[in-house]
C-alpha cells in the first residue's frame, strides 16, 4: 500500500489520478489533497470519497466555503493559504507525492516534498523548467525519487530503462502539432481562445492547452528533458506526429531507434510514474497498429518561434528558463482574458527574455526574484498596448 498525496487534485491531472487510485484502490491510500479552492464541489466530493487526514486550500476564503459544504467530517484537518500545498508536501506521511499544480507555484512544493525524503511524481513541469538544477541536486544519486508525469518524458524514463546512458545518441519527443498545425503565422495572429482550447487530442487545464497551441509547451518539455535525463539540448529533437500514438523516441549510438507508443490517455504515465517500477493492469485503450499510417514532421519554427526560444533559454540557463515561464504564464492568462493575440505570447515572452539582466547564480531566492521581475515586465508590455 502506497500512501499518496496530490496536489491539484481539482484539476485534469489530479481527477485522472484519483481515477487511477479508484481503480487500484489496494495499491494506494489517499493521505493528503490540495488545490487552489475554484472547484469547490469537487474538491468536496473527493474529501468526502477518499477521506484524506490533510485537505490543503490556497485560497482562505474558498476554504471557509469549502469546510461548511463539508460538514462534519472526522478526521480531516486543513491547511490553509498560499503554502498551503507546500506544507502538506512537506508534512503528511506520504510515500509519494503527486505534483499537479499548474505554473511555478508548483516549484516550492517539489522541493519541499523532495527534501521531506519523499518520492515526487511530476506533472508540474515548470518545477524543471523554472528550478530544474535544484530539483536535481535533491535526488542526485537517487533518480528513482523524482518520477515523470508528462506522457513524452514518461515514455524516455520507460524507453532509457536498463540502457547505458553513454549508448544514447538522441532523444525525440514528440508533439500532436496542437489545433493550429499547418496554419501559417498570419493566421495564427487571428485564432479565437475557443479555437485555442480546443486540443484536438488532449483534455487538459487551461494553461497548458494554450501552450499547446503555441508549442511553448514543447519548449518547455525540452528543458524538462534536459535536466530529468541529463542531456545536452543537441541531443534532443522535436517532432511533430499527429496521430499521438509515439510519445518519445531513442535513438542508440548503433542506429537503432526505439519508438514507446501508447494511447492518447494521461491516466497511464500517471500510473506509471505511481506505480513504479510494476505496470499495473490499466483500461487504457490498445495503440491501434493498423488504422491509420504513423507520419512525423518536422516543427514549423516561423510559425512557431517558441521552440527554438526554449533551446536558446534552456542553453543560456541560470535565470532565463524562469523569466521565459513567468513571462509566457503572464501572457497565457492575458490571451485567455482576450487582452492579446495568440501570437503576442511568444513575441511578449521573448522581449522579456531579452531585457533580461541574469542572476550569476541559480538559488531559490533569485528564481523568485526573477520570476517577479518577468511577471512585472510582461504585464507592462500587455499593459501598454
Ligand atoms: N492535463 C494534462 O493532460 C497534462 C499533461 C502533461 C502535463 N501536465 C502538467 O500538469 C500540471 C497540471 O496541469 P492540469 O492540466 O492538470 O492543470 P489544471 O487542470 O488547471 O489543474 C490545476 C490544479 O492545480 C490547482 N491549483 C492551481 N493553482 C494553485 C495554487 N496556487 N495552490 C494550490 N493549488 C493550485 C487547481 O485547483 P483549483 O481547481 O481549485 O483551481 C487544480 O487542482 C501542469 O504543470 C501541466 O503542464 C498536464
Amino acid at each position: 500500500m502506497r500512501l499518496l498525496t496530490i496536489l491539484g487534485s481539482t484539476g485534469s491531472i489530479g481527477t485522472q489520478a484519483l481515477d487511477v487510485v479508484r481503480r487500484h484502490a489496494d495499491r494506494f491510500r489517499i493521505v493528503g489533497l490540495s488545490a487552489a479552492g475554484m472547484n469547490q464541489e469537487l474538491l468536496v466530493g473527493q474529501i468526502r470519497e477518499f477521506l484524506p487526514p490533510t485537505v490543503a486550500i490556497a485560497d482562505e476564503e474558498a476554504a471557509r466555503d469549502i469546510e461548511a459544504k463539508l460538514g462534519p467530517v472526522r478526521g480531516v484537518e486543513f491547511i490553509v493559504g498560499p503554502d498551503a500545498a507546500e506544507r502538506l508536501a512537506a508534512e503528511t506521511e506520504a510515500d509519494i507525492v503527486l505534483n499537479a499544480l499548474v505554473g511555478s507555484a508548483g516549484l516550492a512544493p517539489t522541493l519541499a516534498a523532495l527534501q521531506a525524503g519523499k518520492t515526487v511524481a511530476l506533472a508540474n513541469k515548470e518545477s524543471l523548467v523554472v528550478g530544474g538544477e535544484l530539483v536535481m541536486d535533491l535526488v542526485k544519486g537517487e533518480p528513482e525519487r523524482l518520477r515523470p508525469v508528462d506522457s513524452e518524458h514518461a515514455a524516455l524514463a520507460a524507453a532509457l530503462r536498463g540502457e547505458r546512458r553513454e549508448d544514447v545518441k538522441r532523444v525525440v519527443i514528440t508533439a500532436s502539432g496542437g489545433p493550429f498545425r499547418g496554419w501559417t503565422r498570419s493566421e495564427l495572429a487571428r485564432a479565437s481562445v475557443k479555437e485555442a482550447l480546443a486540443h484536438p487530442v488532449w483534455q487538459m487545464g487551461p494553461k497548458i492547452t494554450i501552450d499547446s497551441a503555441t508549442l511553448m509547451n514543447k519548449g518547455l518539455e525540452v528543458i524538462e528533458a534536459h535536466y530529468l535525463f541529463d542531456l545536452d539540448y543537441s541531443q534532443i529533437h522535436v517532432l511533430i506526429h499527429p496521430e499521438s500514438l509515439v510519445h518519445a523516441l531513442v535513438e542508440f549510438r548503433d542506429g537503432s531507434l526505439r519508438a514507446e507508443m501508447a494511447s492518447a490517455d494521461m491516466r497511464l504515465p500517471i500510473q506509471l510514474a505511481l506505480g513504479w517500477p510494476e505496470r499495473l493492469p490499466s483500461t487504457v485503450a490498445p495503440v491501434p497498429l493498423t488504422d491509420r499510417p504513423l507520419t512525423f514532421e518536422p516543427v514549423d519554427r516561423e510559425a512557431f518561434p517558441a521552440v527554438d526560444l526554449a533551446y536558446r533559454v534552456g542553453g543560456l540557463g541560470l535565470t532565463f528558463p524562469a523569466v521565459m515561464n513567468a513571462a509566457n504564464e503572464v501572457a497565457v492568462m492575458a490571451f485567455l482574458e482576450g487582452k492579446i493575440p495568440l501570437t503576442r505570447i511568444v513575441e511578449i515572452v521573448q522581449t522579456v527574455v531579452d531585457e533580461h539582466e541574469p542572476a550569476s547564480i541559480v538559488s531559490a531566492v533569485t528564481i523568485e526574484r526573477a520570476d517577479r521581475w518577468a511577471r512585472q515586465r510582461a504585464a507592462e508590455i500587455i499593459d501598454e498596448r
